[in-house]
């Protein structure tokens, strides 16, 4: 079995030649990202195996279907890069829904204590011999209000750290789930109250740009801002303004809205087109990291491992999979998992 792999990077490749050696599948591995003019590398493969920034667009899809390409396996949870309606009834997709949520989690927390405690500048300062202070006080995390958005799996284990820390913790998801240790409310309150906002759910229609300029104005003065999920979470312009008009105290951000041609490659070098992003970037309160929330090694093996899975049970036996998903996941009416049966 022929699967071609696209947006290949040295971190991923060790694991897929070896879970994907190991069952008989061969990986061609291709740096290009998956896009209209590239999609006809897939050419003689059965499937696709494709990152975040792949685009999966309606086009995308028909010229791999042309291809005789029957499935598309994300190595990633997110799938908003994917058009599933379009997909749907040509090609299967199937997705790696967790793989460790601590890596993301942990993630988060890496960046929020990075920026409040400002140890990027220490890091800088000490390797020139400065010990100077100056510039460097913090607050307390103990006593202070986080706002958390999203409590699916990553969501939970941000808002367990946040309790480590002896943070109140304010929770807001379309589903609310009794069983996690916060107290719901609605996202306008969670804006009101928080000190911390984290983004840990979807990019959704619903979700684009939920922190917009009305959001952050309802915002704490000096509030700090994380987002590990999906840039276009958040409208970057109007999060741009919020640090220019000094409302937002700081911004952790692993993933950004026009991410897609930017994140994973070095541009060092290179004049930045993105004046957004490079002006995010100069503020001293914004703290950026390349999309690299999922980047442990638990995280890469259970990847490597689940998408192998996905596409052996996909190919082999009933073909169903338990990872497939299409634009009727979640409508309890039309979902054919219960039956045992794939998507279409
Ligand atoms: P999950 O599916 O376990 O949880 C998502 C939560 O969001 C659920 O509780 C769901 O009810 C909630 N939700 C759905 N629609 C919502 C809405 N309109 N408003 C508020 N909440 C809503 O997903 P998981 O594994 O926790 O991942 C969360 C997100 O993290 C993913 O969607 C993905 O975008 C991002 N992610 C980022 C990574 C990175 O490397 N930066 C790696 C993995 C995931």
């Amino acid at each position: 079995m022929q699967v071609a792999f696209f947006d290949a990077k040295a971190y991923d490749i060790p694991s897929f030649e070896k879970y994907g050696g190991e069952n008989g599948i061969e990986f061609k591995f291709y740096e290009t990202k998956l896009n209209a003019d590239t999609a006809e590398l897939a050419r003689g493969c059965d499937a696709v195996c494709v990152f975040v920034n792949d685009d999966v667009g309606a086009e995308v899809i028909d010229k791999l279907y042309g291809e005789g390409v029957k499935l598309v396996a994300l190595r990633c949870a997110g799938y908003n890069n994917v058009d599933v309606r379009s997909a749907y009834g040509k090609i299967h997709v199937v997705h790696v829904p967790a793989y460790s949520p601590y890596s993301v989690a942990e993630h988060a927390a890496a960046l929020l204590l990075t920026s409040l405690r400002r140890i990027h500048k220490a890091y800088v300062r000490t390797r020139d011999y400065n010990f100077s202070l100056n510039g460097l006080t913090g607050f307390d995390l103990h006593g202070k209000t986080v706002g958390v958005i999203g409590t699916g799996k990553i969501g939970r284990v941000f808002i367990d750290i946040c309790r480590g820390f002896g943070m109140n913790v304010l929770a807001y998801d379309k589903f609310p789930n009794p069983e996690v240790p916060a107290k719901y409310v609605s996202l306008d309150e969670l804006f009101e109250k928080s000190d911390v906002i984290s983004l840990h759910c979807p990019l959704t229609s619903e979700t684009k740009h939920m922190i917009d300029a009305s959001a952050i104005d309802m915002m704490k003065k000096g509030v700090f801002i994380v987002n590990t999920s999906r840039g276009a979470l958040i409208d970057a312009e109007a999060l741009l303004e919020g640090i220019k008009a000094r409302k937002i105290g700081a911004a952790c951000l692993d993933v950004y809205e026009e991410e897609g041609d930017v994140f994973f490659e070095d541009l060092s070098g290179h004049i930045m087109d993105d004046e957004t992003l490079s002006r995010l970037i100069s503020m001293p309160n914004v703290i950026v990291t390349s999309h690299q929330a999922f980047l442990t090694e638990e995280a890469l093996n259970n990847i490597a491992e689940t998408t192998v899975n996905n596409i052996l049970s996909y190919f082999n036996n009933d073909g169903v999979c338990d990872n497939e998903l299409c634009y009727r996941c979640g409508e309890i009416e039309n979902c054919r998992k219960g039956e045992r049966k794939r998507c279409f």
